[in-house]
Parts: structure tokens; C-alpha cells; sequence
């Protein structure tokens, strides 16, 4: 099983993101735009993984999250957008500001779980093989934004699957934090 961490987006933080990806259609020819429901911050990729390494997963979520100062608030911010060349156009997304506390988060994530890949940078994706039209211009778009914020309350362990139409994730282990 495909097996990710992460923290999904809700409330105004998830209604800005969906503003954003609409905004971004617009200005956009092609594109494969994320589904709402599976807005997401990823903190840990695990990758293919055999099932029996779930319980020592669920091991390693709870001792990380034990060690979160629970009482200082947790919140992630919305910064601007981003994006990197891909083959088949760019991918998009929403950078995230400034975050010790969120880095700690996926880094003993990481750590706990073994995993040696490149280092955490905390966005969320909003398109893949965007193609956008030749006026974008990026500055103008982002001044639209808003930098909302989301209070963090629970990391969630997701099962991907691949499909044609896109990915389906299903949550396997809800942790509050
Ligand atoms: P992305 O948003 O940067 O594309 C489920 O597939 C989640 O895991 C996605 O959010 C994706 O991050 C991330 N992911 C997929 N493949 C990955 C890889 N090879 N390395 C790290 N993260 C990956």
C-alpha cells in the first residue's frame, strides 16, 4: 500500500485554497487541478509499504506527537504561490511561512519512520501538467491572495491509490495533536 502523512486543510484555510486553484484555472489551458477534498500539507512520503508495518507507523505518529508542546497553539500560514517545471507543464503550489514547529513535525516524522529524502519543505499542491496562458503574470496573481492561517489539531496517516481519474486517498489512523 502507497501510505503518506499528513494534515489535511479545513475551513477558510481549505475555502482560500480553492480560491486559489479556481483563480489559477482560470488563467489556465491545461492542468490536472487537485480535488478539494484532497487538499493536504504532506509531512512524511512513505511510499509503497507492506500492511504489517502499520502498527509500528501508528507506533511512531503517536511517540512524535507526544513530544508537541500541547500548549502553544499550532498554526500554519499560507504564503504565496510557487511552482517547478515538469514535463508535461508545471506543478503549482501554495508555499507555507516560516514554521519550527511544523518542521519539527516532519522531520521526527521522518526520522522515526527511516525516511532519507530530500528535505522538508512544507507546501501544498494545487495543480500538476499546468500549462498557464502566456499573460500570467505571478506577482499580480499572488497580490490576490490571502495568507490564511489554520489552527493544526490532527495528523492523519492516508492511504493513496492511483487511478485514472486521479488519486484517492482514505485515511487510515486519525492522530488529534
Ligand atoms: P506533493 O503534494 O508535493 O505532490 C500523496 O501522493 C502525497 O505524497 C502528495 O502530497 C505528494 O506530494 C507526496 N509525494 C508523492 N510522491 C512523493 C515522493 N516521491 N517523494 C515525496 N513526496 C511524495
Amino acid at each position: 500500500m502507497r501510505l503518506f502523512i499528513s494534515i489535511p486543510c479545513e475551513g477558510e484555510f481549505k475555502e482560500e485554497l480553492i480560491d486559489t486553484i479556481e483563480d489559477l484555472r482560470a488563467e489556465s489551458y491545461a492542468g490536472s487541478f487537485t480535488d478539494y477534498d484532497n487538499l493536504h500539507l504532506t509531512l512524511a512520503f512513505l511510499g509503497e509499504t507492506d500492511k504489517r508495518d502499520l502498527p509500528y507507523i501508528k507506533d511512531a505518529m503517536i511517540r512524535v506527537v507526544s513530544n508537541l508542546d500541547a500548549y502553544e497553539p499550532f498554526e500554519i500560514t499560507l504564503e504565496g504561490i510557487g511552482w517547478f517545471k515538469s514535463r508535461e507543464g508545471r506543478t503549482y503550489f501554495r508555499r507555507i511561512a516560516e514554521n519550527r514547529k511544523l518542521t519539527w513535525l516532519a522531520n521526527s516524522l521522518k526520522k522515526e519512520l527511516g525516511i532519507h529524502d530530500k528535505p522538508f519543505k512544507a507546501h501544498i499542491t494545487l495543480a500538476r501538467r499546468c500549462k498557464v496562458y502566456d499573460d500570467f503574470d505571478k506577482e499580480e496573481f499572488e497580490s490576490e491572495l490571502y495568507d490564511t492561517s489554520m489552527t493544526v489539531n490532527q495528523i492523519v496517516l492516508f492511504e493513496s491509490v492511483l487511478t485514472p481519474s486521479g488519486p484517492v486517498y482514505t485515511p487510515l489512523f486519525r492522530l488529534k495533536c
